[in-house]
């Protein structure tokens, strides 16, 4: 059997679960592509030396951010809210008033326009084109670059050095996460921050949302082995504040060795994962048994839902959703279209399974007897949404967090 190294610490790493083949879990596509759909292996390991979670093999990172990108972080209205207050977090930190706002994987500009606003010195990087162009035309400064150091030492030479570096939901995406930290450590100033969040692995463990695995997600963060990656570039993590966002993420701030007060939450946070086992193997083998309990009882209420004759659609064609579908060999048999706002999905098919994607309006048009809530982690905006659907009697089949449900 082939051995992994772990991408941080270079130790041996160990498979706790393999998803078999996967597409692109973003990767939506029309009938004529179907042919010559890449796909590859999902398998993820756990390195016990410093505990980060990771995928064994990565799909080149062209493949998955290009012009046709088709995740646009503003189709959630929570989400705006959210970056909007993140944004917010970040303006109460500032000590000096000429600051430099750097964002990795800007998208559409959804975070970075309220710096825009407010006319604060800011560069997006946002290497797939289709939305960066978006906040382009916004009137959001952007470059269409993957950032590595590479990208770090341009910045300084052109822009100067940067008071905040932050982050949403992209730097879990990158498996040459070394350049991208060292990278950071050059260009912040020394009472510079690095602010990112993610969706954070005890969310993961505990609602078994295994959904969050797939190919844009290379490593599965907590604070320990955060923090023992910043430490390995003279970095030190020093405070972290847990978000609802994705179904539960984690907001890391970091900053310069030495140069800020650790908040007490470091403590807090590293005895609560102790306590959930995330440093020990023993935890992510009773997580391969639980996600392999959840795909038995979500296929199998499929099934009898089937031979019920009733009708179901899936709501929201996430990239999440490429897991369970594949993983489950959930395809237009069992699930008859998937709803989903996002134009440059609709009228295509989902990756693998081959699932219709359609147009919000189809569901709303017409409701199924039930609905796979695909989009969970965006709950409480689609509950306030779809009241009518459930005063008809639609009902949602849930997976996480699980256990996987019908309400
Ligand atoms: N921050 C947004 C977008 C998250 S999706 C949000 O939370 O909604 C991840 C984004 O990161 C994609 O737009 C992708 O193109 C971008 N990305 C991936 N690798 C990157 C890299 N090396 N540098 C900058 N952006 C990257
Ligand atoms: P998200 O969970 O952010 O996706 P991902 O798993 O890709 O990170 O959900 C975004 C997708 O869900 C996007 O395709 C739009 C769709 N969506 C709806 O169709 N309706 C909704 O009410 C919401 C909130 C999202």
């Amino acid at each position: 059997m082939k051995q992994y190294n772990c991408l941080i610490c270079k130790s041996v790493v160990k498979e706790f679960i393999s998803f078999g083949k996967m597409p692109i879990a973003n990767g939506f596509l029309s009938k004529d592509q179907f042919k010559k759909e890449y796909f590859f292996n999902l398998r993820v390991g756990f390195c016990s030396k410093c505990a980060m979670v990771q995928l064994l093999e990565f799909v080149d990172r062209e493949k998955m951010f290009h012009e046709n990108y088709a995740f646009y972080s503003s189709t959630s209205t929570q989400m705006a809210i959210h970056f909007k207050e993140f944004a917010n977090d970040v303006m109460r930190r500032s000590i000096n008033k000429d600051q430099f706002v750097v964002e990795i994987g800007s998208n559409d500009g959804i975070m970075l326009k309220h710096f825009a606003e407010k006319e604060i010195k800011h560069l997006g990087i946002e290497p797939s084109s289709n939305v960066a162009k978006i906040a382009i035309d916004n009137g959001i400064n952007t470059i269409t670059e993957f950032f590595d150091e590479k990208v770090a030492d341009k910045i300084i030479r052109k822009y100067g050095k940067v008071d905040f570096f932050l982050g949403a939901n992209v730097m879990c995406h990158i498996s040459y996460i070394h350049s991208v930290i060292a990278g950071v450590k050059k260009l912040l100033k020394p009472k510079g921050l690095l602010i990112f969040e993610d969706p954070y692995l005890g969310d993961i463990v505990e609602k078994i949302s295994y959904d969050q695995i797939y190919d844009e997600h290379s490593l599965f963060f907590s604070i320990t082995s955060i923090r023992n990656l910043v430490r390995m570039h003279g970095l030190e993590l020093v405070d972290a504040i847990h978000q609802e966002t994705h179904g539960g993420s984690m907001r890391y701030i970091i900053g310069h060795k030495d140069e800020h007060k650790i908040k007490s939450s470091i403590t807090k946070w590293l005895l609560r994962e102790r306590k959930l086992g995330l440093g020990e193997t023993k935890t992510y083998n009773k997580l391969r048994k639980n996600i392999e309990k959840s795909r038995k009882d979500l296929v199998s209420i499929l099934v009898k839902i089937k031979k019920q004759n009733k009708r179901v659609v899936g709501y929201a064609a996430t990239s999440k959703s490429t897991t369970i579908t594949n993983y489950c060999g959930i395809d237009s048999n069992l699930i008859e279209f998937i709803s989903d706002t996002t134009p440059i999905k609709q009228g295509k098919f989902s990756p693998g399974t081959h699932i219709p994607v359609k147009p919000y309006e189809e569901f709303k048009d017409n409701y199924p007897d039930y609905a796979v809530l695909f989009a969970w982690n965006h709950s409480k905006e689609i509950m306030a949404k779809e009241k009518e659907f459930m005063k008809k009697g639609g009902k949602w089949i849930t997976f996480a967090p699980a256990p996987v449900k019908i309400s």
